[in-house]
């Protein structure tokens, strides 16, 4: 019994090695063209690219930073098996959200946060090779609200999104950096008025637009779901496409899960009982993004896009958060997950999080968070 348990403890400790070994570190880039707002900015380079690499510019919530979201998600590890670079913008203001209700960062090289994350893009593409064709964002809650506004205001950029409990392009739109009306879902538009706005990003493109995933909880007391089904119609009258889902897979890619497509530009996935933030599925993130079977030395496989919905394999990626040195059951009842919601007004349900990660009060006192 008593070795049993030293082995047990030497597995994990070999897990743990595994998960930290990434084959480079966070770097900060600097002078990286024009920044109006002082955006930060990192980025995790591994030592093996794809030829050329992809980028993936991923964007943490409010209150977060460029190095939590590098750690707090497996995104890194992902870049070391496919050989794609990941920018790790980090926000500006005090309170760590990205400005996304600023006519500037709305509209195409206009400024605000959204153009100093496309100069470094930009930067990536001249400096570092990166494949112009092949360049991605995805964010969870303020970052996937970002998410939806580099979508919007720079299509020419970006190729697709997956985007984590956020709220439709210009839904924040105004004078204010927060707006309840749209965090609360009472901001109703009509499918031609959704897709105006983005159109409005980016007056007279004709191009190719980045293909839109988003995914939603129907419990999401801080960005509420109606939004979900605001952004069903924004992107689906952006591309001329019916409101009807044309496939909607029930328990996928989780049983209390369903996975709606829109053609095969929009997707949006619901999960019931579920709130915010979704927990992020980096590895169905890089399925959308076409990216699954990018192998370092390789260019991005042409793919036939996958008209019917993916079967998202479980993830193969190793947590990337230290498993808990006893494997004993928690005592205290369930303990939120990573992310997921411990506390705020009108909040029941579970007040503890699991390890490593602490209720952190982040719009106090409305909405605690695991951090
Ligand atoms: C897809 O199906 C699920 C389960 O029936 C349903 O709850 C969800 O609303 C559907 N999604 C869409 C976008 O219609
Ligand atoms: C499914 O829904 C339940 C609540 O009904 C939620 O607690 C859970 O996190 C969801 N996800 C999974 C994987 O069960």
């Amino acid at each position: 019994m008593f070795s049993f348990k030293i082995f047990t403890a030497l597995v994990l400790a070999a897990t743990v090695n595994y998960v930290q070994a990434l084959s480079s570190t966070l770097q900060q880039l600097t002078n990286f063209g024009t920044n109006p707002t002082n955006v930060g900015m990192f980025y995790y380079r591994p030592t093996k690219l794809a030829n050329p690499p992809p980028l993936i510019v991923a964007m943490h919530y409010c209150s977060g930073t460029a190095q939590a979201y590098f750690q707090g998600t497996s995104l890194a590890q992902l870049a070391d098996q496919h050989g794609f670079i990941v920018l790790y913008p980090n926000a500006p203001t005090a309170g760590g959200c990205w400005d996304v209700h600023t006519d500037a960062t709305l509209t195409h090289n206009a400024g605000g946060d959204s153009l100093g994350i496309v100069s470094a893009v930009r930067f990536a593409i001249a400096n570092w090779g990166v494949d112009a064709a092949n360049v991605f964002a995805t964010g969870t809650s303020s970052g996937a609200m970002m998410t939806n506004v580099l979508m919007g205001a720079y299509p020419d950029v970006f190729k697709a999104g997956s985007l984590y409990s956020g709220v439709p392009y210009a839904c924040f739109q105004g004078p204010n950096a927060w707006n309840s009306q749209c965090s609360q879902g009472q901001l109703i538009l009509t499918p031609q008025q959704w897709g105006d706005r983005v159109r409005n990003g980016y007056p007279g493109f004709t191009g190719t637009r980045p293909k839109v995933q988003f995914w939603h909880g129907t419990i999401d007391t801080t960005l509420y779901p109606q939004n979900f089904w605001e952004e069903i119609k924004q992107w689906t009258n952006v591309f001329g496409v019916s409101q009807t889902p044309s496939t909607n897979l029930s328990g996928n890619p989780l049983p209390n899960y369903s996975r709606a497509s829109f053609g095969d530009n929009v997707q949006g996935i619901l999960a019931q009982g579920v709130g915010h933030t979704v927990p992020e599925r980096e590895t169905d993130t890089l399925e959308w993004f076409g990216l699954s079977n990018l192998q370092p030395g390789q260019g991005v496989p042409s793919q036939a896009p996958p008209s019917g919905p993916t079967t998202a394999p479980a993830t193969t990626v190793p947590p990337t958060v230290a498993p808990p040195t006893s494997t004993a059951p928690p005592s205290n009842g369930p303990a939120a997950a990573h992310w997921a919601q411990c506390g705020g007004t009108g909040w029941t349900g579970p007040t503890t999080c699991v390890s490593p990660f602490v209720c952190t009060p982040v719009s106090p006192p409305f909405y605690s968070q695991c951090l």
